[in-house]
């Protein structure tokens, strides 16, 4: 698998792991912003046998991650997972969109905190900032953590504006989208907008999973 970046060339540090599992070099998870504490995640490090109420999502997850791995073609769609806090949606869904990479010449991961302070500065004087939301627009695969997250009233309605813009690019190139989120679709659509939230429906499979944070104890059980 290769990601090209302009003139750069990246090649994976193995061809693909199973599901991630640090399947590829820094110098790649540092040009997609990959933050650090994702690069190891895996379906092998992840304990289904927590919160098992989840076990027919989890079974989907799997099997369209299987697919990802293993199919020629990317998939029409991507996953966007929500629910509760602390239960693995961001472990789960970076595992999915680290395999995707496959797929990818171009790729991106990004916080909706981080995507608002790009949206912020787009019309600003700062040029790396509309570079970057043209690579959300544009780039092969996506995935966007925390969706909804952190939107303050000042900034909303401009967010709403550019997330609305950025569904439409995502949509209409049928380009591969994931995502998670722990609020719920109506306080969604209040922060992002019903015709934004409504887009998504079109170009991902939304999947709700439940049940008590693995943070709490220390991530034990
Ligand atoms: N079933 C699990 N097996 C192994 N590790 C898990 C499991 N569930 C969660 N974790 C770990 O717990 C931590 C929190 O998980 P994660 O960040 O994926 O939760 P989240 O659902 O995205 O939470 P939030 O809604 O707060 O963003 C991570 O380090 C993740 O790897
Ligand atoms: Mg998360």
């Amino acid at each position: 698998m290769t990601i090209s970046y302009g003139k750069s060339s990246l090649h994976a540090k193995f061809p693909f792991g199973y599901l991630g599992a640090t399947s590829y070099c820094d110098e790649t998870y540092d040009f997609i912003s990959l933050p650090y504490s994702l690069r190891a995640k895996s379906i092998l490090n992840f304990d289904f046998s927590i919160n098992n109420e989840n076990k027919e999502i989890y079974d989907k997850i799997v099997e369209y991650g299987r697919h990802l791995e293993s199919d020629d073609i990317a998939p029409s769609h991507g996953i966007f997972l929500l629910g509760d806090v602390g239960i693995g949606k961001t472990h789960l869904c970076s595992t999915l969109f680290i395999t995707a990479l496959r797929f990818a010449d171009n790729a991106k991961f990004v916080g909706q905190v981080e995507l608002s302070r790009i949206i912020r500065s787009v019309n600003s004087f700062s040029g790396g900032s509309k570079k970057e939301y043209e690579t959300c627009m544009e780039c092969t695969v996506l995935m966007i953590d925390d969706l909804g997250y952190g939107v303050s009233s000042q900034s909303k309605e401009l967010v709403q504006e550019h997330m609305f813009e950025l569904m439409n690019a995502r949509i209409s190139d049928r380009k591969l989208t994931f995502m998670t989120t722990n609020l719920s679709f109506e306080s969604l659509e209040e922060i992002l907008g019903i015709p934004t939230i409504d887009r998504i429906s079109e170009i991902c499979q939304a999947m709700v999973i439940t049940g008590k944070s693995f943070r709490k104890n220390g991530g034990r059980t």
